[in-house]
């Protein structure tokens, strides 16, 4: 069954949706990390997630929108992670970012914006255990879904046998969520935290 992962990033008290997603049958805190540089927006919730840490016990899938990762790959490796995700579109060397993750026993992802060829990430694809296809322009949750279904299904051709989970993020929904049945894990914000039955709008995004 596929996995869901409930993005906090719109949220206007995080430790009250931290103790909601936590207590969901979410598989994931999405912990959405936003510099001010990769993305206009700022949003640092390290502190939070440390000050909260009694509040949950799930799994963190960490995404770095942000344009200098190392730092922030080392403070969040602290925490209970179990993916750390950087974008394809860095002026880095993605694979020391990618190695830099790994060498903490964390799972490494890719992550590509709507505009972005996917093709610029099959090269990876033998060192990344998660591609983070985003179906919004990264920085801000709540925005209208772009459909991305073409390039994850030519994404799931490409990545073939290799372990590598397939990720979609920004304005899904239980209307869009059709379009991914390639996807192995849905990333959500709105759509879920919009409910006062989280279980009820994991269960559609499933
Ligand atoms: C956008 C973030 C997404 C977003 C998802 O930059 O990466 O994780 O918060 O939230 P919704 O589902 O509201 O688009
Ligand atoms: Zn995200």
């Amino acid at each position: 069954m596929r996995k869901v992962g409930v993005s906090f990033l719109s949220s206007k008290n995080i430790k009250k949706d931290l103790e909601r997603i936590s207590n969901s049958k979410a598989d994931y805190i999405h912990v959405d990390v936003a510099d001010g540089k990769f993305v206009k927006e700022k949003h640092l919730p390290f502190k939070s997630l440390e000050r909260y840490s009694n509040l949950y016990q799930k799994r963190l899938d960490v995404h770095l929108m942000v344009q200098k990762p190392k730092a922030f790959i080392d403070s969040y490796a602290t925490l209970n992670v179990e993916y750390i995700t950087v974008h394809v579109e860095l002026k880095e060397d993605l694979l020391e970012l990618i190695d830099q993750i790994k060498q903490y026993g964390i799972k490494a992802g890719l992550s590509v914006n709507p505009k972005t060829d996917i093709e610029l990430i099959y090269p990876y694809l033998d060192e990344v255990s998660q591609v983070l296809v985003m179906c919004v322009e990264p920085g801000r949750g709540g925005q209208v879904h772009i459909d991305m279904s073409d390039k994850v299904k030519a994404l799931k051709e490409e990545i073939g046998s290799r372990n590598v989970i397939i990720a979609v993020d920004g304005g899904i929904n239980n209307e869009n969520v059709s379009l991914y049945d390639d996807a192995d894990l849905i990333i959500s914000g709105s759509y879920v935290l919009g409910s006062d039955d989280l279980n009820s709008r994991i269960g559609e995004l499933r």
